[in-house]
C-alpha cells in the first residue's frame, strides 16, 4: 500500500523510520513542511491550511492512507481532514494513557509545543485519563529548532533541556512522554538529564500498529536494529521524500535525511 506520513519538519521521520521496522513491506511517501516549519507557534488557522495543502498532495500523488505524524496539527486539523477526505487518516496525541497506565504513583511529564498543551484535544485526553492528576505539561518550543538544525548533542541543547525542566523536582518523575515527534531525537539527553529509571514514552510505536490495524495489514514486531545497509534500502527503494513539495531524490538533502534516520535508529531503545 502507499502511505503518506507528513510532519511540519523532519520530527515525522521518527514515524517512518518505525513504520519501516513494523511495516517493511509497504510504500511511503513522507512529507516535511520544511517551508512552514516550525508549526507548534503558529495559529489553528494557519496549521489547519497547511494539513489540508499537503494531505490534497499527498491524495494527488496516490496515498491511500495518511499519518499525521504530528501531534501539533494531529490537535488542530484531524476532525475537519477526517470530514473532508475519505481514505484512512491516523493522527498523533501524546501517549499519556500508556504513561499513567504503565507506572503508578510517581508523577509524569508531558512535552509538548505551546499549540499541542493549548488545546483541547490534549485536555480532553487528560479530563478522561488522568483522574489522579499525576501528568504536568512543559511546552520545548526550542527543540523543533534545534532538531531542525541538526544540533542534538550541543551544550546549548542540554541548557535548553535542564533550563527547561529546573522548576521540576526531576526525582517526583518516573516517566517522561515525548508529546511531538521531532523530541525523539534528543532521547539521549533526557536520559542524561532523568537518569536510568525513568521511562521515555513516544507515541510511535502504538501510532504504527494502529496503522497496521486500520489497514488490516500484518505489523511486524521488530524491535531489533535496522542495519545501514536495509536502511539505505528501505530509504531508497521503499520512500519518496518531499520538502514543502519538492521532491527529494538526490544530493545533501537526501544524505541529511539518512543521517536522521540514523540518529533516530540509534535513539530508539535508549
Ligand atoms: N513535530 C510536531 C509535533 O509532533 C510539531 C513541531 C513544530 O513544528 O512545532 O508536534
Amino acid at each position: 500500500m502507499k502511505i503518506g506520513i507528513f510532519d511540519s519538519g523532519i520530527g515525522g521521520l521518527s514515524v517512518l523510520n518505525e513504520a519501516y521496522h513494523q511495516l517493511p513491506e509497504q510504500e511511503f511517501m513522507f512529507y516535511a513542511d520544511t517551508e512552514h516549519v516550525p508549526y507548534g507557534v503558529k495559529t489553528p488557522a494557519q496549521i489547519l491550511d497547511y494539513a489540508v495543502e499537503i494531505t490534497e498532495f499527498l491524495i494527488d500523488k496516490g496515498a491511500e492512507a495518511i499519518v499525521v505524524a504530528c501531534n501539533t496539527a494531529t490537535s488542530v486539523a484531524i476532525k475537519e481532514l477526517r470530514r473532508r477526505y475519505s481514505l484512512p487518516i491516523i493522527g498523533m496525541e501524546p501517549a499519556v494513557k500508556p504513561a499513567v497506565e504503565g507506572t503508578e504513583n510517581r508523577r509524569i511529564m508531558v512535552i509538548a509545543t505551546p499549540v499541542t498543551i493549548r488545546e483541547d484535544k490534549l485536555k480532553d485526553l487528560l479530563h478522561r485519563v488522568d483522574q489522579g492528576h499525576r501528568v504536568d505539561l512543559l511546552a520545548m518550543p526550542r527543540l523543533v529548532e534545534f532538531a531542525e538544525r541538526e544540533e542534538f548533542e550541543s551544550e546549548a541543547v542540554k541548557n535548553y533541556i535542564s533550563g527547561r525542566f529546573s522548576a521540576f523536582d526531576k526525582n517526583e518523575y518516573c516517566a517522561l512522554v515525548l508529546g511531538c515527534t521531532h523530541f525523539n531525537y534528543f532521547k539521549s539527553a533526557y536520559r542524561e538529564y532523568f537518569g536510568p529509571d525513568t521511562l521515555l514514552i513516544d507515541g510511535n510505536h502504538g501510532t504504527v500498529k494502529h496503522l497496521a490495524d486500520v489497514l488490516g495489514l500484518h505489523a511486524d514486531d521488530n524491535i531489533s536494529e535496522l542495519t545501514e545497509e536495509k536502511h539505505k534500502i528501505l530509504c531508497l527503494r521503499n520512500t519518496k521524500y518531499f520538502f514543502s513539495g519538492r521532491r527529494i531524490d538526490g544530493g545533501e538533502e537526501l544524505q541529511h535525511l539518512k543521517r536522521l534516520h540514523l540518529r533516530l535508529e540509534k535513539m530508539r531503545n535508549i
